[in-house]
């Protein structure tokens, strides 16, 4: 088999955004775009002899065709061995999970997350490091930098590698094994969790589980864990089989893109739980009959029972939050008497704390919850964590949550999306928020006082580095708060998200509808940021 050294012209738009490099499949089908990047992702190791990777993505459109081109470029530059998914399949969790387990260099996880797939749809690629977390800034910024100069790039002239049986073959010099999808990352989990108690809860009495992988990654998952593993009956998971257009839909699992599961939960007489996972299998949705849990609360109510689960019986480190998650596990961490950290947006920014063993649990308010047990977002670990509590605490999920409230407050919290915003009057906005924000101490907005305003900047605490302007902070002084910042996983336009969130003690209080909650909030954002005339738009694009 020879090796081939392709001549090629860089591209500038390679950089890697909140999460890889994110694009139209179209543009990722322009000639050497994805050899390309991935030639800049091989140059940014020291050396390729004697590495390992981990290579898998979500089953969309273009998946199995990166697969063959990255095994084949691998071969080329001289990497010794790749683990990759049965069927090019690997979710984002269990791909940190190989990756952790088996020591792996690193590894390349395809997918554009929650994005619309299929030949209209984006794809994308994503490097994680040896840790199993997504790179790092610096490594992306090598990245970045490396792909304005690469010009050849390596790639085997070989035959497609068979990614449909299991086991072991070689691609030239390099070891290619075919490994079943699910098998680690479900070990990890019988490790973490009690399965003996949700197995009898999901077996022994009424309690009704619907489980939606909307087409896409987590299917194969959710299949082999909840129904053959813990008993559910046949018909738990829908959407179980992953289709490389997800079925046309938008694998976000909120409350607008996961509407199926919402209806089926929300009816008369629905199940006791509902989940939903998207497309790469690290976010979550969690239902309760008729309920709707917050991310955030979520992330704090775990945090605030991690003791009832065997994994984290012996206590947890520290917590961490993105900066627009709301404070609500801030109350938890201090009544535990643990630090909780305030991060910028993204998961890459959780891995070193918890490589320095400063947090066990993170969240983000995107539907993003983990722990120390990977280095990614993982969307069924959530599942199966609310269900051991369940288990447990043999209360509803709802019961659960309105307990929680009572002990420690609610956090009213909302995020208003405006996509496809054009993208130099959001980028003023900011620009001109950014400057005026910092002015506005002690200025009275109806019943609300701004204790300050920034463009949100992060130390961090364990190597040091220093990420700015990730994203306009108004606070009150009631604790409440306003965000506003621009997505970094777009990719069409620019999309707007603006950040909600109130405080209520009182539980006579806490049951108000949330958009009314935060009505003035809302009100006192378009006030100050003019967000309808930025926009253009009269309303959110969508509201979570
Ligand atoms: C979004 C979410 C962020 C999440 C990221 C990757 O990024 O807001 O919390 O980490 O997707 O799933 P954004 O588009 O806001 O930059
Ligand atoms: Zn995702």
């Amino acid at each position: 088999m020879t090796i081939s050294i392709v001549s090629t012209t860089p591209f500038s738009d390679q950089k890697p955004g909140t999460s890889g490099l994110r694009k139209g499949v179209t543009v990722f089908q322009t000639a050497h775009y994805l050899e390309n990047f991935i030639q800049s992702i091989f140059d940014a190791f020291d050396t390729y002899a004697g590495k390992t990777l981990a290579l898998g993505g979500d089953g969309r459109f273009y998946n199995r065709h990166a697969i063959q081109v990255i095994l084949k470029m691998a071969a080329a530059n001289g990497f010794a061995s790749i683990k990759v998914g049965h069927r090019g399949i690997l979710s984002t969790p269990a791909t940190s999970c190989v990756i952790r387990k088996y020591h792996t260099d690193g590894g390349i996880i395809l997918s554009a997350s929650h994005n619309p797939g299929g030949p209209d749809g984006d794809f994308g690629v994503k490097f994680n490091t040896a840790n199993g977390g997504p790179a790092p800034e610096k490594v992306t910024e090598a990245m970045f930098a490396r792909s304005k100069e690469v010009d050849t790039y390596k790639i085997l002239d070989a035959p497609d590698v068979d990614i449909d049986t299991l086991g072991e073959s070689k691609l030239g010099d390099m070891t290619v094994e075919v490994i079943d999808s699910v098998a680690d990352y479900q070990a990890l989990m019988e490790s973490l969790f009690d399965f003996d108690r949700i197995h009898y809860l999901l077996t022994a009495g009424n309690f009704r589980l619907c489980i939606d992988s909307m087409h896409a990654v987590t299917g194969p998952y959710a299949h082999a864990i909840f129904e053959q593993r813990l008993g559910a009956s046949a018909g738990t998971v829908i959407g179980g089989t992953p289709l490389e257009d997800f079925g046309g839909g938008h694998p976000d699992p909120n409350l607008v893109y996961a509407h199926d599961l919402v209806e089926i939960l929300f009816k008369e007489d629905g199940p006791d739980f509902g989940a939903a996972s998207d497309g790469d299998g690290d976010r979550n949705m969690i239902l309760g009959r008729n309920f709707f849990v917050t991310p955030s609360d979520s992330l704090a109510i775990l945090t605030a029972n991690a003791a009832l689960v065997p994994g984290y019986k012996d206590g947890i480190a520290g917590v961490a939050r993105s900066m627009p998650t709301s404070q609500a596990c801030d109350r938890v961490a201090a009544k535990l008497g643990i630090d909780c950290y305030e991060t910028p947006t993204g998961w890459k920014f959780f891995g070193n704390l918890m490589d320095a063993d400063k947090v066990t649990l993170c969240g983000e308010e995107s539907f993003g919850t983990g722990s120390n047990h990977i280095r990614e977002k993982d969307g069924l670990w959530a599942v199966l964590f609310w269900l051991n509590i369940v288990a447990v605490r043999k209360q509803s999920v709802e019961e659960i949550v309105r307990d929680h409230w009572q002990t420690y407050g609610r956090n009213y919290y909302s995020r208003h999306d405006y996509e496809g915003v054009d993208s130099d009057r959001a980028h003023a906005m900011v620009d001109r928020l950014r400057t005026l924000v910092p002015t506005l101490k002690g200025t009275k907005y109806g019943s609300y006082e701004v204790d300050y305003g920034d463009d949100f900047a992060y130390t961090d605490p364990v190597d040091g580095s220093v990420s700015q302007n990730q994203g306009i902070r108004l606070g009150f002084t009631d604790g409440s708060r306003i965000v506003l910042r621009l997505s970094g996983t777009g990719t069409q336009g620019a999309t707007l998200r603006a950040y909600f969130e109130s405080y209520e003690a009182n539980p006579e209080q806490q049951n108000q509808d949330t958009q009314k909650a935060l009505g003035e909030l809302i009100a006192i954002a378009e006030d100050i940021a003019q967000i309808r005339s930025t926009t253009q738009m009269e309303q959110p694009t969508v509201i979570t």
